[in-house]
């Protein structure tokens, strides 16, 4: 949440900077800033409500000129979005300011105490709170800025990612970190910072990555300078890119989610790449190989994500039961938390996280450690915070994933946990050799599949039209089906604004059948598996209900095509492997829908991809 972007150098800082905004939107969008040093030596702050191209309409006639600034684009936690509220920052004399992602727990205590020496606050936030008590402390102690946000940070209970400037040495960025991203680009005469490298991947390769406790003085001239809160120095880690440019644009695709749609039989390859090999016979998943005794020595599996990353975490326990015979929980990491869990040295974790930097599966997994379990991740976004955070782990490969609503992360994790479920199967021997290759084989045609699925592009945009009013939904299914019934009802959530709900398909008769009527379309989920006749049943009670039905069923099927209203038929795949072919028509439709209601679909309200915060 909230994306935070930093420029010391000869280039135009006020474009790098907007720019930078621009590729850091999907963090949060509810207000938008810059502070420039000026040519007269001020700080120039400019920002107000909105997205970053309000930003730029009001910063259109303004004196832009400088060699150093900070940005930021918000997602509110302490104020509501407003002028006032948005970053970056001042001290009340103006001498510093500050952008800040995360949240400082103890801002209360600190301002009260800051009041009682006189301090007045503009804002209701807490990073405002920051930026007085650092002044506070550089004027009373009479020290250097460095010195007076390490004193400061060491007061701050909380996550932060922050970026510091100063009046009078507008030579200097201060930035540093706990438990929030950031990162430092190093070009050629030049620094970049940001809350991702996506803001500077075109000006260089090479970047740091900032660590919990490190603080980063970055001065003109190429020296970069990185110390702990005791003032220890710390190593310069310097990691080279591979991501590439045109991973960032839309690549001709009207917005960021269908672009990512229909790259899904391209990720998918990538994902699989160098994993299934042996045409389909054996699966290599280094971060299982090379801890074998661990998985093997599981007695049990807790998986911990949130949001679609805890759907694809209860897919993970249907592969994972059914192909390794472990018994396998998933628990949302935002109740696990707080839920006193009961992990013992022998269980395995995996936590889940397409953008690796999710505040709750952080603190899941910092849980999980502590009593002594394996602790393993799945992330997308490579040197984020879970992979450092794990033991062993398994990236997915799909390329940055820029639409909040996510989409191609969500088939890469399930991707990934078929695989991770098929090495472990074949370590413990839970599944024999035929089965192995049988699935492994699938696999490999994955991508081929899930480019004929996306051919019903065109015809899931006009049956969208039939559902654009509807006001609720409900997804159901079973099985393998019922985490794809959830992820389906989110992903309409989430983009469109309409009530919809993810239910087990048998489940429904305890309840949600009492809302079955014409107006409420029922998805349902029904790919030819083990359930099949079962699923047909639950098909026939919402008909006889009245309920308006689309179905998802598998190509040639003639049974629920002859009672639901409208089918959409996918390719007939091994059970396991079926929700990553019938969740891309549900991908579509919602895409559809959200985009007949004229909704954004890259930036809903009140969003943010990355969730850095409690
Ligand atoms: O980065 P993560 O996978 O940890 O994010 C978890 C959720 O915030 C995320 O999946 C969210 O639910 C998506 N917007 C859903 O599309």
């Amino acid at each position: 949440m909230c994306g935070i972007v930093g420029y010391l150098g000869e280039g135009n800082v006020y474009d790098i900077l907007i720019k930078g905004l621009h590729r850091l939107e999907y963090r949060g969008y509810d207000s938008a800033g810059v502070a420039l040093v000026g040519k007269d030596g001020r700080i120039n702050i400019f920002k107000t409500k909105g997205k970053v191209s309000n930003l730029e309409a009001f910063c259109a006639d303004k004196n832009l000129d400088s060699s150093v600034g900070i940005a930021h684009t918000r997602w509110a936690t302490h104020g509501e979005p407003s002028d006032t509220n948005a970053h970056p920052h001042f001290s009340e004399d103006g001498n510093i300011a500050i952008v800040h992602n995360g949240t400082i727990e103890n801002y209360k205590v600190l301002k009260d105490a800051l009041e009682q020496h006189g301090c007045t606050f503009h804002s209701e936030t807490d990073t405002e709170v920051l930026a007085q008590l650092i002044e506070y402390i550089r004027l009373t102690n009479k020290c250097s800025l460095l010195s007076a946000v390490r004193q400061a940070l060491k007061q701050v209970v909380g996550a932060y990612a922050i970026a510091v400037l100063e009046k009078d040495n507008p030579d200097t960025i201060i930035a540093a970190r706990q438990s929030s991203p950031l990162v430092i680009g190093i070009g050629d005469g030049e620094f970049f910072l940001a809350s991702d490298a996506t803001p500077f991947v075109e000006y260089t390769k090479e970047c740091v990555y900032l660590k919990d406790g490190e603080i980063a003085e970055i001065r003109r001239g190429e020296s970069l300078k990185i110390t702990n809160l005791d003032n220890v120095e710390a190593e310069i880690d310097v990691t080279t890119l591979k991501m590439s440019i045109s991973q960032l644009e839309k690549g001709g695709y009207p917005h960021f989610m269908l672009k990512e749609i229909f790259e899904q039989p391209d990720t998918l390859r990538d994902c699989i790449r160098g994993r299934v090999v042996d045409r389909g016979s054996r699966i290599i998943i280094n971060g299982i190989n090379d801890h074998k005794d661990k998985f093997l020595g599981a007695k049990r599996i807790v998986i911990v994500a949130c949001g679609t990353s805890w759907h694809a975490g209860l897919l993970g326990k249907y592969l994972l039961q059914d192909m390794c015979r472990i018994p396998v929980v998933v628990e949302y990491a935002s109740e696990f938390r707080y839920s006193n869990p009961v992990i013992d040295k022998d269980d395995v974790v995996i936590a889940i996280s397409q953008s690796g930097e999710t505040a709750d599966t952080l603190a899941a997994i910092q849980i999980a450690k502590k009593a002594g379990a394996f602790v393993f991740g799945i992330s997308n976004v490579v040197g984020s915070s879970i992979p450092r955070e794990t033991y062993a782990g398994c990236y997915i490969h799909v390329g940055p994933e820029i639409g909040v609503a996510s989409t191609k992360a969500f088939t890469g994790q399930v991707m990934v946990l078929t695989l991770i479920s098929l090495a472990i199967a074949q370590l413990r021997g839970t599944l024999t050799q035929d089965e192995i290759e049988q699935v492994g084989k699938a696999v490999l045609k994955i991508p081929t599949y899930v480019q004929r699925v996306l051919e019903l592009a065109d015809r899931i945009e006009r049956l969208s039209l039939i559902f654009t009013y509807a006001r609720n939904f409900l997804y159901l299914g079973r099985g393998y089906s019922y985490p794809v019934a959830l992820e389906g009802a989110l992903k309409l959530k989430e983009i469109s604004y309409i009530h919809a709900e993810g239910y087990p398909a048998a489940e429904m008769k305890h309840g949600p059948i009492a809302l079955i009527d014409q107006e409420m379309p029922t998805v349902i989920i029904a790919p030819k598996d083990h359930l099949y006749e079962k699923i047909v049943s639950n098909v026939q009670q919402v008909k006889a209900r009245g309920g308006n039905i689309l179905a998802i069923v598998t190509e040639g099927d003639t049974v629920i095509s002859n009672i639901a209203d409208h089918v959409l038929e996918v390719p007939e795949m091994p059970e396991c492997l079926t929700p990553i072919i019938t969740s891309v028509p549900l991908q579509l439709l919602s895409y559809y829908i959200a985009i007949n209601k004229g909704k954004d679909v890259d930036m809903p309200r009140n969003l943010a991809k990355s969730v850095t915060v409690e």
